[in-house]
């Protein structure tokens, strides 16, 4: 049975063959000195993803559009097919239905390791992280999230391995609709979900700098947000800089227009220098966006 999961657009197309670019550079490059490479997809969706497309047909504008439904490869069935391949590959999803056509994903390539785990993303993952040695090791782990659902604590249990590299859709408009202009507009719940994915709240002070000084009667001027999207982004990239060996700068999504709404990041946790050295210059070939000029019908 085919599990309809529909998601993304232009941008979803341009992060999958970001992701397939590195993946086949990673396998390719490693194979020769390590034995276990691993890929770990922690929002693993179904493996594939349902594309609707409209096509109008020759009759120009006035002809009605018809409606093309594709099923298109996810993370997952893209990660299978990656060659050199990977030892061992790992599906985290939540939704059960998903996770059902993953298992049936993998029950079409039994003669491969694969591990599916209808789990939380975070638990799964720190689980992994403390479950093995990772010396020996090396691993690319994918998060693509819908919105801010990875905690900061996952993050530094990725680096702590310093054998992960990580590839991370950050959901940029997620933060900006949290992080409110005003210090004051941000409820319990927002400020809870910021402080998740911080590890701390520091953000406050980060974000919302104190400024100016009390007036005459006493009042406390307001504390407001003036970093834009890109500056959000930029404070992103120094956080995850305190946690990783190094981090890319990223390819701002989508590319066509605006408002930004994701920043595709790769954070390297191998503090070795000749490992930084190649994962920066596959990642930054493949995040420059000038590689990244849209041509083609819209998709839905
Ligand atoms: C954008 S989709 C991933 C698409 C997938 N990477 C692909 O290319 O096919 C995000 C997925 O994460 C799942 N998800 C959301 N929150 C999760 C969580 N906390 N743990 C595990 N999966 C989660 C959703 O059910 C959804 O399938």
């Amino acid at each position: 049975m085919t599990v309809d999961h529909e998601f993304g657009g232009q941008h979803t197309e341009i992060k999958l063959s970001i992701v397939e670019g590195y993946l086949k550079a990673y396998t390719t490059a490693l194979r020769p000195n390590f034995k276990h490479l691993w890929y770990i997809d922690a929002f693993a969706g179904t493996g594939s993803r349902t594309v609707r497309t409209d096509r109008r047909g020759a009759d120009l504008v006035e002809e009605p559009v018809e409606e093309v439904v594709e099923h298109r490869r996810g993370s997952a069935q893209i990660a299978l097919g990656v060659s050199p391949r990977f030892d061992f590959l790992m599906f985290v999803e939540r939704n059960p239905n998903y996770a059902s056509a993953l298992r049936d994903l993998a029950a079409k390539h039994l003669q491969r390791s694969i591990v599916v785990a209808e789990d939380d993303a975070n638990d799964a993952l720190k689980r992994l992280v403390a479950a093995n040695r990772w010396h020996d090791k090396r691993a690319v782990v994918f998060l693509d999230p819908y919105g801010m659902e990875v905690e900061w604590s996952t993050l530094e249990a990725l680096a702590s391995t310093q054998a992960i590299d990580v590839w991370f859709l950050f959901p940029l408009a997620g933060l900006y609709r949290q992080a409110t202009r005003r210090l004051v507009d941000i409820d319990d719940a927002k400020r809870a979900a910021l402080t998740r994915m911080f590890g701390s709240s520091t953000w406050e002070e980060e974000l919302y700098p104190i400024t100016g000084e009390a007036d005459m009667f006493g009042g406390i001027p307001e504390r407001r947000r003036e970093l834009d999207p890109s500056g959000l982004e930029q404070y992103v990239q120094k956080r995850l800089s305190e946690v990783f060996a190094h981090v890319l700068k990223p390819l701002a999504l989508p590319v066509d227009k605006h408002p930004q709404m994701f920043s595709l990041f790769l954070c390297i946790s191998n503090r070795a220098t000749g490992a930084i050295g190649l994962a920066t210059r596959i990642g930054s070939h493949l995040l420059d966006p000038k590689r990244h000029i849209i041509i083609g019908p819209t998709m839905k």
